[in-house]
């Protein structure tokens, strides 16, 4: 069994738990790029989703997924997204494509985030680095203050809301909560990667041929 094979089995789990007529949140990743085909094999209706990423946009509407801006729903029944982390206790390191910024924005109005994942993502301690999106106004500035332990991702476009994509690379990762606080409280960062326990309902977590379930919250 590869580690591709694992996504898809993730994916194709999580899949099951979306039913016709669910608000969706759609993630963004090579897992998610196997949750939309499982999706649209399930022949469901009156769906109405939500995309993190231009790339799951196009992929779901190539699939007949209907996809719609996300300015109208306030809530969504169901997220369902990839990480690169994961710890025992539901911290999530998320934004390896850069997407954490609606990623996140999407699994806070979601009733229910699953996470779906490899084998290769849990964790027991986090690693990082945490992904940041920061505001190109002011841009020298941001980075001045964040220091050393910032910088650009090479070769990362702006994310689709005009960010720069920069990883952050420094202590703290042992008290994620306050290193989130302590990198939110900059005005010039837009978002980062840490996602906390409380945004997360389940995790899925392929290894070989089965899927371990875990439920956070
Ligand atoms: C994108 C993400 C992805 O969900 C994360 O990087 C995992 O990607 P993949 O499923 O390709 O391993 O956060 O911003």
């Amino acid at each position: 069994m590869t580690l591709d094979d694992e996504k898809r089995l993730a994916a194709e789990a999580a899949a099951e738990l979306v039913e016709s007529g669910m608000t969706v949140g759609l993630g963004t990743g090579s897992t998610v790029a196997h949750l939309l085909p499982a999706l649209a094999r399930r022949g469901l209706t009156d769906l109405r989703c939500v995309a993190t990423s231009p790339a799951t946009e196009a992929q779901a509407r190539s699939l007949g997924i209907p996809v719609e801006e996300f300015n109208t729903l306030q809530r969504l029944d169901l997220a369902i997204d990839g990480t690169d982390e994961v710890t025992p206790d539901g911290w999530l390191i998320k934004g390896g494509g850069g997407a954490h910024l609606r990623e996140k924005i999407v699994a806070a109005a979601a009733e229910r985030f699953v996470v779906i994942a490899d084998s290769t993502k849990p964790v027991d301690a986090l690693r990082g680095p945490v992904p940041l999106e920061l505001f190109t106004f002011g841009l020298s500035s941001t980075l001045a203050r964040l220091g050393e332990d910032v910088a650009p991702r090479p070769g990362s476009p702006p994310s689709p809301d005009g960010g720069l994509i920069a990883d952050y690379r420094g202590p703290g990762l042992d008290d994620p909560a306050a290193l989130a606080a302590r990198l939110e409280a900059d005005p010039g960062v837009a978002a980062q990667g840490l996602f906390p326990p409380r945004l997360v309902s389940e995790i899925f977590v392929a290894r070989g041929g089965d899927v371990e379930r875990t439920t956070i919250g």
